[in-house]
């Protein structure tokens, strides 16, 4: 995955970290429920990977996290593997954690409750438990592993305790935690019983970085009334002599290396293929996990809704859904697919013609090169989570556009994404009619128009890529832990 990032633009990021590990010295080491390990001869995936290795790289460093398998029993060490300078390290769960930690706690407490979605919420104590439990053992190996002059950056919901973990055990080096979700209203976080400990669990980082300004100020309030913490200034809370400094890092996508696969992938016999299956039809396009925060059901409603008040549409468009399955093993999202499923099959028994097939639905992985050739050509994507962290697929779909005929991106005003792409289509994904109405709109809108709202937003996608986030959270994780240091504190 390296090889090709680093060859086709990893170089100017590269040396700006080259700079910043001589600022900051020591390694960097991140924890994140999944690593990306690196597998010779493939391409390169999503961005956070190609980020997060080249700021590895540069530093040299550890990735550590789950091998996304469960053991009988726990092994004495992690499994590592040694590549450019950079050690993967995993551990796999016990089953009864991957049940309780991963499948309990993380997606069927967290995941809901971050969503905003408490009718989805499965709590009981034994997930807590073993949250706190997985955490501990992963944090003895990670102690294990750290050395004192090195950086830690833990990412998302599933290792929240580890600054409290590792500081327990000697740690004392900074520690940054970025959330990729979004952070729930102070009301719906109260849902979940244990959430006076699972915020104070926050107050052990140096800085906590969020996806945008709301999560931000969600975050800190929720931690200023329901634990005993002070607060200065808007951002800073202190607990005792410790500061942790809130953040907003939003994050992005490694445009130049989409930009390069689309381009290529334009010109595959894959897209070739399909573009000649869609016999001139302009595509609309999804692609998402199939999860449901997506809001696919929804989406698909107001496909539906388009298809019955815009007939002079029929034949003339395609809708082509990518859902990958995801956490299948979650009654939920079991739930999800079967009403994707359903709804998918109406919209083509009702519409369907011996000519004309209005929607295809495609739930399997498809290759990352592949999806972003299919991005390419869109005339619209259809981006309308419910709830959602950034959304990448909305700046995937920037990123990939050609310039000079670029498509309509049709944005959730409830993903982060939307706090930045302000000249997409905004939209509310709970509005069927506003949806479909939106829909016909980015079909009918003129070429200069679509270049206007195209380049703002392709600027803001270039000037906020992933090289930066990870460039700016680290930046202000060193400067965080010298003032630290300077003080005292
Ligand atoms: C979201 C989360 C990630 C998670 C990913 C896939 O993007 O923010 O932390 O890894 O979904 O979910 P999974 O449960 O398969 O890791």
């Amino acid at each position: 995955m390296h090889g090709k990032s680093k060859k086709q633009n990893g170089g100017a990021a590269d040396a700006r970290h080259k700079v910043m590990n001589r600022k900051g010295g020591g390694r960097l080491v991140v924890l994140s429920n999944r690593v990306a390990m690196p597998r010779a001869g493939q391409a390169a995936p999503g961005g956070l990977a190609v980020a997060l290795h080249s700021a590895l790289n540069a530093r040299g460093g550890i990735w550590f996290g789950w091998n996304g398998r469960q053991a009988a029993h726990r092994p004495a060490t992690p499994q590592t593997l040694s590549r450019d300078g950079v050690e993967y390290a995993t551990l796999p769960l016990l089953r009864d954690d991957f049940n309780d930690y991963y499948q309990g706690f993380a997606n069927q407490v967290l995941w809901p409750l971050m969503h905003c979605r408490l009718e989805l919420l499965r709590y009981r104590r034994r997930y807590f438990e073993a949250y706190r439990r997985v955490n501990a053992w992963f944090a003895q190996h990670l102690a294990a592993m750290l050395k004192p002059e090195d950086t830690l950056w833990v990412h998302d919901y599933h290792f929240v305790p580890m600054a409290a973990e590792v500081r327990a055990r000697g740690f004392r080096g900074p520690v940054g935690f970025f959330l990729h979700t979004p952070f729930p209203p102070l009301e719906i976080l109260r849902a979940m019983p244990p959430h006076r400990e699972f915020l104070n669990l926050f107050t052990a980082y140096d800085l906590v970085g969020f996806q945008t300004e709301g999560d931000r100020h969600d975050f800190v309030e929720s931690a200023r009334r329901d634990t005993g913490v002070e607060r200065s200034g808007r951002y800073r809370i202190h607990r005792g002599p410790h500061v942790l400094v809130s953040g907003v890092f939003p994050i992005g996508v490694d445009v130049h290396e989409i930009a390069d696969q689309a381009r290529r992938g334009r010109h595959s016999r894959q897209l070739k293929t399909f573009r000649r299956g869609l016999e001139g039809r302009r595509l609309i396009i999804g692609a998402d996990r199939l999860d449901y925060s997506k809001g696919l059901v929804e989406r698909c409603h107001a496909y539906r809704n388009l298809l019955s008040r815009y007939p002079e549409l029929h034949r003339g468009i395609v809708y082509l859904q990518v859902a990958e399955p995801s956490r299948t093993e979650v009654p939920e999202y079991r739930e999800v697919r079967r009403r994707l499923d359903q709804i998918a099959g109406e919209i083509i028994g009702e519409y369907a013609r011996f000519d004309w097939m209005p929607m295809r639905y495609l739930s399997h992985r498809m290759r990352r090169a592949t999806l972003l050739a299919f991005l390419s050509v869109a005339s619209v994507a259809l981006v309308t989570p419910l709830r959602d962290g950034m959304n990448l697929v909305a700046k995937e779909f920037i990123a990939a556009q050609d310039p000079d005929d670029p498509g309509v991106l049709i944005l959730s005003e409830m993903a982060g994404a939307a706090r930045q792409l302000k000249e997409a289509l905004l939209v509310n994904p709970y509005d069927v009619e506003g949806v479909a109405d939106a829909i016909a709109e980015a079909l009918a809108m003129p070429l200069p128009e679509r270049r206007r709202r195209w380049e703002a937003q392709f600027e803001t996608v270039r000037r906020g890529d992933i090289h930066n986030w990870s460039d700016r959270f680290l930046g202000a994780l060193n400067e965080r832990s010298a003032t630290a240091k300077g003080s005292g504190a």
